[in-house]
């Protein structure tokens, strides 16, 4: 199973799991593989909301910030032409790129192995665009990848955050989060308060998983 939101009480937790379900055919076997071995992928109920979603945008690039063993970005590479995806941990880059030859999508997907906060500048140097942005890295360094994360958005492009509700903790304060998850703590209320007040985006939290940010750069009728 994944794993519970820890958002709402349990009587409507235990509600909501009875809906939960993965995707169809072989990405949902992938997915349960991935459930069952522990990998942290995202919730059942993200999948569902983001291929939805990128059912109805038909996004041309792709840009997910953690990949991981490559399970959002294959099923990614289901409905977009290019996927881009980065990774800092050797490990699991190894196990992505092994998951996207077994699936024969290697071809779809470019595998960048490197920290994000030296591989987005560079995204963003070689004058790269995307039209849907998903940030599921470390939480702690949302804020600092927000104004590159950005620049690489088109106009009228999605950008989502993962987990922004740190595990249903956002909302405490300071002295009840333990003091080793404070500063990752400050920096997603840092990086909340700079996407909710930009201008450019309009931007909802949405209550599923451990919560997810939604927004679009320049408004919704924006092209
Ligand atoms: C939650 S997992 C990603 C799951 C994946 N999106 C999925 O659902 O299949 C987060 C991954 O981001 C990687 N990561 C964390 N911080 C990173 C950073 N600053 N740059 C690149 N990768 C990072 C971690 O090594 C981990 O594999």
């Amino acid at each position: 199973m994944s794993k519970g939101r820890g958002i709402f009480q349990p009587n409507i937790e235990a509600f909501l799991s009875n809906f939960d379900k993965n995707l169809d055919g072989n990405i949902g076997a992938f997915q349960q593989e991935a459930y069952d071995e522990g990998y942290p992928i995202i919730s059942q109920d993200v999948a569902m909301f983001l291929n939805m979603i990128l059912k109805i945008k038909k996004p041309k690039a792709i840009l997910e910030v953690g990949c991981a063993i490559g399970f959002s970005a294959s099923f990614f590479a289901g409905v977009a032409c290019q996927v881009t995806t980065i990774e800092r941990y050797g490990h699991m880059a190894n196990l992505a790129r092994k998951n996207f030859e077994a699936r024969g999508i290697s071809h779809k997907i470019r595998l960048i192995e490197e920290d994000a906060k030296t591989a987005l500048p560079k995204l963003v140097a070689d004058e790269e665009r995307f039209d849907f942005i998903f940030l599921d890295c470390a939480k702690g360094q949302y804020v600092n990848l927000l104004l590159h994360a950005l620049e690489l958005l088109e106009g009228g492009g999605i950008l989502c955050g993962d987990d922004i509700l740190q595990d249903a903790t956002i909302a405490k304060p300071r002295e009840e989060i333990i003091k080793r998850q404070r500063t990752i703590h400050k920096n997603m209320q840092q990086f909340l308060d700079d996407v909710m007040a930009n201008p450019d985006l309009q931007s909802i939290i949405l209550p599923i998983g451990d919560g997810l940010l939604f927004s679009i750069k320049g408004g919704i009728c924006s092209e």
